[in-house]
This record gives C-alpha cells, sequence and structure tokens, in this order.
C-alpha cells in the first residue's frame, strides 16, 4: 500500500502501516521531507513515532519516494493524505489543490486496476469529484475505484489512534473496495484481538463517510466553546467551571471529554474544518442551518482577546482602546507556542495568537516552548524566544501558562516566584494547582475560576 502526502497525517500512518506488518511506500512531492524520513527522521514531534520509523526502515517494510511511478507500480490501495488547508479567500472553504495534484501526479502511471482511499479531511461529495478525476486520467483499461476512511486521530496520541482505532469508518461505492478496505486493515484487527477488543466499522456511502469527520470536529468544536462560553458566565458570577465540567460530565449523555475551558482550541484540524463545513453547507444550500458554528468560531477567537484583557487587569493597564488594554512597556512570559501539548505544531496555536496579540498591545514578550520554538520562529519571526523556562519568566511582570505541557503544570511555584519580576500568573489552559500558585504568594487567574481570586 501507499500513502499519499507524509506530513502528520500521511508520516504516522505509513509508519504505523508497517509496524502492522504491510509493505509500505510513503510518497511526497518534499523532497527534503522524504529524504528526513528515509534516513529515519520525522520532520515534527509525535512521541514513539521515531522508534517506529528506525524499527521499519531496518526491517525493509516501509521506504519513502518523490516518484509517483514507484507508487503506481508498488500499491494496489493508495491512501490520499495530503492536506486540505483553508483556502485564503472569503469563502474559506478547503482547498483541494493536493488532492487533485496527488490523484493526478499517481493515476497516469497506474498499470493495473487500484482502489484510491481518501483520508485527508474534505467537503461532502468530493469522493465523487475524485473519482472523475481519476477516470480521466487513467490509461485506457484500467480501472481506478475511489473510497473514502476518515482518519481521526489526535496528534500527540497519534500512534495509538492510528494502532488502536476506536471505530473505522469505510465509505465504498462497492463490496470490492469493503473487501479491499477490510484486509488493508487486517492488521489493526488482529492487534485488538489481541487485546480482546472489537474494533466497531462503520460501512457505508463516501458521502456520509466525509461527513462523518467533519461532524465529528465541528461537534467536539463546539463542545470546547460551549464550556469556554460557561466559563465567561462562571467568572461573571464567581463559580468555578472545572468543578461545573466535571459535574455535568458524570452524565453519560454528556460525557467528562473535551470540556476544558481555555483559551479556545486551535491547531490544524478543528478551526478550519468548522469554517470549509460551513462553506460546504452553504454550497448545498443549507448554510443557514450550520450558522451556529459562525458563532462557535466567535467565541472560541473572543476567549485570545479574553486573555489579553486579563493581562491588562492584572497588570493594572486596561485602556479606553477599543480592545481595553494597553500593556506598554510590561514583560509578558508566555509558557507555550504549540496548539496543545505533545507536539511541535503550531499552526493557528492560541497560545501564539495570543502571544502576538500581547505584542500588538506594546508587550515585551518572551516566549518559551519545549518542543514548537523552531515552528514558532518561523510563524511569528517579531516575538522574542527564549532557550528555556527559566530564562523566559525571568523579570517578568507576568507569566501567561498558555500549552499545557508538564514542565510548566509541574513546575515549582516558589523557585519561579524568585525569578520574575512580580508574581502574576494567567493559567490559560486550567492545568495549574491553583491553591499551591496562591500559597507561594502568586496573583493566580484562571478561565472561569474566578471565585478563586
Ligand atoms: C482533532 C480531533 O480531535 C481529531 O479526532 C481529528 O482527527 C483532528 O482534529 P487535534 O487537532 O490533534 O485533533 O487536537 P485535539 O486534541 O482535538 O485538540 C484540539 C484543540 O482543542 C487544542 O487546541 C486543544 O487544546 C483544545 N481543547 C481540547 C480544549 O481547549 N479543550 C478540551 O477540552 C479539549
Amino acid at each position: 500500500m501507499t500513502f499519499l502526502g507524509c506530513g502528520y497525517l500521511g508520516a504516522t500512518y505509513a509508519i504505523c502501516f508497517a509496524e502492522l506488518g504491510y509493505e509500505v511506500l510513503g510518497v511526497d512531492v518534499d523532497e527534503r521531507k522524504i529524504q528526513a524520513l528515509a534516513a529515519g527522521q520525522v520532520p515534527f514531534v509525535e512521541p514513539g513515532l521515531s522508534e517506529l520509523l528506525n524499527r521499519n526502515l531496518a526491517a525493509g517494510r516501509l521506504a519513502f519516494t518523490t516518484d509517483y511511478q514507484q507508487a503506481a507500480d508498488h500499491g494496489d490501495v493508495h491512501f490520499i493524505c495530503v492536506g486540505t488547508p483553508q483556502r485564503a479567500d472569503e469563502s474559506a472553504s478547503a482547498d483541494l489543490t493536493y488532492v487533485e495534484a496527488a490523484v493526478t501526479s499517481l493515476v497516469p502511471h497506474l498499470t493495473r486496476d487500484a482502489l484510491l482511499v481518501g483520508k485527508s479531511t474534505v467537503p461532502v461529495n468530493t469522493t465523487e469529484w475524485v473519482a472523475q478525476l481519476a477516470a480521466k486520467h487513467a490509461p485506457s483499461g484500467v480501472q481506478v475505484e475511489v473510497a473514502w476512511s476518515p482518519e481521526f486521530l489526535q496528534e500527540g496520541h497519534a500512534l495509538e489512534d492510528v494502532l488502536r482505532p476506536n471505530r473505522l469508518v469505510f465509505g465504498v461505492s462497492s463490496p470490492a473496495a469493503e473487501a479491499a478496505l477490510r484486509a488493508a486493515h487486517r492488521g489493526v484487527f488482529e492487534l485488538a484481538l489481541q487485546d480482546d477488543r472489537q474494533v466497531p466499522v462503520v460501512v457505508t456511502d463516501p458521502a456520509t463517510a466525509e461527513l462523518v469527520k467533519v461532524a465529528a470536529n465541528a461537534f467536539l468544536a463546539t463542545k470546547i466553546s460551549f464550556i469556554n462560553a460557561v466559563s465567561a458566565v462562571c467568572d461573571a458570577a464567581g463559580a468555578d467551571v472545572t468543578d461545573l465540567a466535571k459535574a455535568i460530565g458524570l452524565d453519560a449523555r454528556i460525557g467528562t471529554a473535551f470540556l476544558r475551558a481555555g483559551v479556545g482550541f486551535g491547531g490544524g484540524c478543528l478551526p478550519k474544518d468548522i469554517r470549509a463545513f460551513q462553506a460546504r453547507a452553504a454550497e448545498l444550500g443549507v448554510g443557514h442551518e450550520l450558522r451556529f458554528l459562525h458563532e462557535i468560531d466567535g467565541i472560541n477567537q473572543r476567549r485570545r482577546l479574553h486573555v489579553v484583557q486579563l493581562a491588562a487587569g492584572l497588570l493594572d493597564r486596561t485602556s479606553s482602546r477599543p480592545t481595553g488594554a494597553d500593556l506598554t512597556g510590561c514583560t509578558v512570559a508566555v509558557l507555550g507556542a504549540a496548539f496543545k501539548p505533545h507536539t511541535d505544531d503550531v499552526r493557528d496555536s492560541p497560545a501564539l495568537a495570543v502571544a502576538g496579540m500581547l505584542h500588538q498591545h506594546g508587550a515585551n514578550v518572551v516566549v518559551y516552548d519545549p518542543a514548537g520554538m523552531d515552528n514558532a520562529r518561523r510563524v511569528s519571526p517579531h516575538l522574542q524566544y527564549a532557550p528555556s523556562f527559566e530564562d523566559a519568566v525571568s523579570d517578568a511582570d507576568l507569566v501567561c501558562v498558555l500549552t499545557a505541557w508538564d514542565e510548566f503544570r509541574h513546575a515549582d511555584p516558589a523557585a519561579i516566584a524568585q525569578l520574575v519580576a512580580a508574581p502574576r500568573v494567567i493559567d490559560g489552559m486550567n492545568c495549574l494547582d491553583a491553591d499551591l500558585w496562591r500559597a507561594a504568594g502568586w496573583t493566580y487567574r484562571g478561565i472561569g475560576r474566578q471565585q478563586h481570586s
């Protein structure tokens, strides 16, 4: 099998499926990325992946190439794992350029029938379009079938999510495609049996499979924005959103997951996926039914500004500016740049966005992240970066913890208090022990936990 696209998604899948025993070829147009992977270097941070990459390279089950002819010769099943970024235009719909490029680069080289399986997150009805594209470019006599099987992996937890998925969704148009997909996941089923588990498989049509992914991400985004909106009420009323989330989550119909209030959601998926979902619904004439997702996005964006306003309040720098803050001359340590812990991914990172806003409001911002520094520097070169946690907080008027890395969660507040200019902290992910920090002399502000102040 081949995996077309070797970014976070494709490289992880290629490596994990080699680990499951398949002969895998990873394909990408980026020569540097392919050279790195072939040399045993994972070009991003994902716990455990490097070890698996090297083991499977050594075992000879895994190879990487930029050559689509080689890909066509290698595989009968080709997984499409390329990016589907948000378009820069006003529509904010998904850009399918890379999907188109992968299909039109591969298909003309095929010499036998093949199954293309989409894994990338796409607008509903993309499978139909890909099938037409493939039919147009296929050599005569070669049949290309197209199926969609969305992925649900979470960065930082990706190996487990691929090797031990909580469900598989096969969007197929024929029993033959379903059989081929079951065979392509035999290793996943066998691993589950070893653990005495079953992997639920939902077999459906391709359009439903495409929608499953965007609906799942829209639901998760809604949960997060819901609890963040409630956190604002908690702040205003003097209640505690963490106790509230625990209490409502104990209702099995609600569940505890994705009810962590904070600075909001980011990353390469949730923000762009809810916008693309709205855009596609509008194209289908039902955009009004998803209008609430616009508000989910709005709540999420306002959480970022809320941190700036909290900072202004704590530093006594509220102003008559429209945003209510003027931080000129204040030094703020921003702890965190990755969009969440256990990754170096800074795409649409709330931490980095807040750092940028603090900077715009005049603050002298110093950023530190255990893994995301290189990416952060590339995306936000105008900010200052410190080589360590200690350097970042040194002489700060305010510390903002915006990514819940263990290094920050388990830090000793008494020791850090010795380094800062003034012991003030904003816990943007509610990940610190508030009592411990207060006991060490800190003025602590969480999100939706105002009654403790
Ligand atoms: C997400 C989906 O979870 C995954 O199924 C899909 O395949 C890709 O998109 P990912 O983007 O890796 O995965 O991160 P996720 O763990 O979902 O977190 C997304 C964002 O939500 C992060 O910024 C995180 O900090 C935030 N979040 C998550 C919260 O603010 N509160 C929560 O309770 C949970």
